[in-house]
């Protein structure tokens, strides 16, 4: 459903990605896994079509990633929803959750009233928030709210590929794990593809089939979850990255 085929960027003179190759096949899940820098949140702009690929190409179920023409934008828009570490502006905080939840419904589909009133009260139970919660302005929320309600307003587009940029990393690890399970069982449930993009490969066994590492704008290499340990396959870059998770984990579970 999703190529990424010989995809490079420069900003400013510089290489933030240089040859990237993957695909994703419907309702498949791959999380990009990199230390901060290696210009994952690039890559995902690009396959937002926020950002334009220096050269190579971006294929989605056929088509490719739009240049410019605000129709074909619509419909990539509807089909990729993304949401991402920095939620704080991803909800206008000088509308009421509801307002923020109905703008995109407004835009991108031909719901009626009571249609789109229906959609955000499904969505708002499949992530677990209460129905009072939509009158209060999205400061109000609190942190793991707040990634709630920014996943429902992406799942009510029913896209056909989520993408997700450091979702957990400013929540709490009782809170990252409940995200975790949530995206599990919204990806199984709905079949959507997913794209989990993260620093802390100890998030994505469990949630992800494959992982794709990714070094100063390199792929390093891409394997099955399932391979993880085998550490003789493995590239000496992912054991260090494995190895710092597990030197967290170690240090968090003093605390549990
Ligand atoms: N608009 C920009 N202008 C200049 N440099 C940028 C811009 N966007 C990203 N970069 C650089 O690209 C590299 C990758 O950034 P980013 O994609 O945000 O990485 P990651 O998400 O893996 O932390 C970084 O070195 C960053 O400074
Ligand atoms: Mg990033």
């Amino acid at each position: 459903m999703l190529q990424v085929q010989q995809v490079f960027k420069e900003i400013n003179g510089r290489q933030i990605l240089k040859d990237i190759n993957f695909s994703i096949e419907d309702g498949g899940s791959l999380a990009i896994v990199g230390e901060s820098g290696s210009g994952k949140s690039t890559l995902a702009q690009l396959i937002m079509a926020l950002k334009q690929p220096t050269s190579g190409q971006i294929i989605f179920n056929g088509r490719n990633l739009p240049s410019k023409g605000i129709k074909s934008y619509k419909a990539w828009y509807r089909d990729i929803q993304i949401i991402f570490q920095n939620t704080a502006s991803t909800l206008n905080p000088s509308m009421s959750l509801f307002q923020c939840l109905e703008e995109p419904l407004i835009n991108f589909t031909n719901l009626n009233r009571t249609e789109r009133k229906n959609r955000i009260l499904e969505y708002l139970g499949k992530v677990g928030l209460r129905e009072d919660l939509l009158r209060n302005r999205p400061g109000k929320l609190s942190g793991g709210q707040y990634q709630r309600a920014c996943l429902a307003k992406a799942l009510m587009m029913n896209p056909k590929l989520l993408i997700c940029d450091e979702v957990v990393s400013n929540l709490d690890i009782v809170l990252q794990q409940q995200m975790i399970e949530l995206l599990m069982s919204i990806q199984k449930e709905q079949g959507l593809s997913l794209l989990f993009i993260t620093h802390d490969l100890s998030l994505v066994p469990g949630l992800c089939t494959d992982i794709l590492v990714m070094k100063d704008g390199k792929k390093v290499e891409q394997f099955n979850t399932t391979d993880l340990h085998h550490e003789r396959e493995r590239d000496a870059y992912t054991i260090t990255l494995l190895k710092s998770t597990e030197m967290l984990e170690t240090a968090w579970k003093k605390y549990l």
